[in-house]
């Protein structure tokens, strides 16, 4: 089977990159992660990668908050095709991608959201289903388009909201289901291409 060169962006603890690293490891997921990028110098997903000998880099953000200055963008776009990456994967990365990504990679971005979108899209979205009162969230894989968590759905995960639930318990349940669902995704994505 082909195997997808994977480009991984993340912000922060890498667990999702983690368990993409370990399908790939045990030969469930037929990629190969090619680099893991962060726009913070001292996230955990690049002890990850460095753990599992990928190539990693620190992009200097600029000066935005929620989005990468042009510049950086043009710059993150230059290093996943150096490292010849196909499939671009959003790890916990904490900002919006503009046309220069959205461009260079027409769907062929996905990302995780720890809800059952279109349900609460946006920030700690575990929070809002708690808040809601719901019996049943999860977490979505979906492509990237210009609007924030929104996108065609790729794969979705359900999980129960317990009675005792506090936003720390429901958050490591959804992790869980995002670490087998975003690796089966993938999985999934290789196998189709591979059938055309
Ligand atoms: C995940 O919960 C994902 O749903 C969200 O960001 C979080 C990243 O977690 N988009 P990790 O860095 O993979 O542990």
């Amino acid at each position: 089977m082909k195997r997808l060169a994977l480009g991984i962006l993340g912000s922060g603890k890498g667990s999702n990159c983690r368990a993409i690293l370990e399908s790939i490891r045990s030969g469930e997921l037929p990629a190969e992660v090619r680099v893991v990028i962060s726009d913070v110098l001292e996230a955990p997903i690049l002890e990850i990668a460095r753990e599992f000998s990928v190539a990693n880099a620190y992009l200097p953000p600029g000066e935005f908050r929620t989005r990468l200055e042009p510049k950086s963008e043009m710059e993150l776009v230059r290093m996943l095709r150096d490292a010849g990456v196909e499939l671009v994967i959003l790890a916990g990365f904490m900002r919006v991608l503009k046309a220069p990504m959205l461009e260079a990679f027409p769907r062929r971005i996905l990302n995780i959201h720890p809800s059952l979108l279109p349900k609460y899209p946006g920030l700690e979205a575990w929070k809002q289903a708690l808040a809601a009162g719901d019996k049943i969230t999860g977490c979505t894989v979906h492509c990237v388009d210009e609007r924030i968590d929104h996108g065609d759905i790729i794969a979705q995960s359900e999980v129960p909201i317990l009675p005792n639930d506090t936003p720390e318990t429901l958050h490591a349940r959804i992790q869980i289901a995002e670490h087998a669902l975003y690796p089966a995704a993938i999985a999934e994505l290789c196998r189709s291409e591979e059938a055309h």
